[in-house]
């Protein structure tokens, strides 16, 4: 296991996004997807403060949040990554995208580079997901990267595990390579 933090915050990319740390200059452009403790930031102020809390998050060990970078812009086009678990070799993925980039693939890219960190980097054993059953987009998106339902959660959440095989995890996201 190689827990955060690391010497240099990990940067990783593929032909169409990159994955990097989140600065100050991006907040502004990510105010509605800025979220911690699942409340949503409604002011630049309140998503500085959010982001200050998930960076000691990142340097306790707990936490490792991206923004996601299309290359062709290199504009921020939404934010992904592992919000607990870490220290019991699980990950918790989680990730939003602006709305206005939704329906265009950049998270499928996106949560491939995650997975394969996960995996490769920290020495993830479980990598799992939890969202509402009515979120569609997002159900079908993790299905979509061999993620399976382990479980019916309060609140009407349900919980998805990556398959544990890795092989055919790696078969299903280099098909969409
Ligand atoms: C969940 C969420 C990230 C999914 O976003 P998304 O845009 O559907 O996912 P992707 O970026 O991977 O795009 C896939 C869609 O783009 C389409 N697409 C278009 N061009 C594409 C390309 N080049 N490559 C892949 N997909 C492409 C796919 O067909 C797919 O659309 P479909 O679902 O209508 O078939 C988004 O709905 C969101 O931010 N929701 C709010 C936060 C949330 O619910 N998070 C999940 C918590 S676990």
């Amino acid at each position: 296991m190689r827990l955060p933090p690391y010497d240099k915050f990990p940067i990783v990319s593929d032909d169409k996004v990159m994955l990097r740390q989140i600065q100050l200059s991006d907040i502004n452009d990510i105010i509605e997807i800025s979220f911690y403790d699942s409340i949503q930031a409604t002011t630049l102020t309140q998503a500085v403060e959010m982001q200050a809390k998930i960076n000691t998050d990142y340097s306790n060990g707990n936490s490792i949040h991206w923004g996601i970078v299309d290359k062709l812009t290199n504009k921020i086009v939404g934010t992904c990554g592992y919000y607990r678990g870490l220290d019991k070799g699980e990950g918790e993925l989680g990730c939003v995208l602006l709305p206005q980039y939704r329906g265009q693939g950049y998270m499928t890219n996106a949560l491939i580079l995650a997975i394969e960190f996960g995996i490769n980097n920290i020495g993830l054993k479980r990598i799992w997901a939890a969202t509402t059953k009515q979120n569609e987009k997002a159900i079908k998106l993790i299905e979509k990267l061999n993620f399976i339902k382990i479980a019916d959660l309060n609140d009407n959440e349900v919980e998805y595990e990556l398959k544990q095989d890795l092989n055919l995890t790696e078969n299903k996201i280099n098909a969409y390579r």
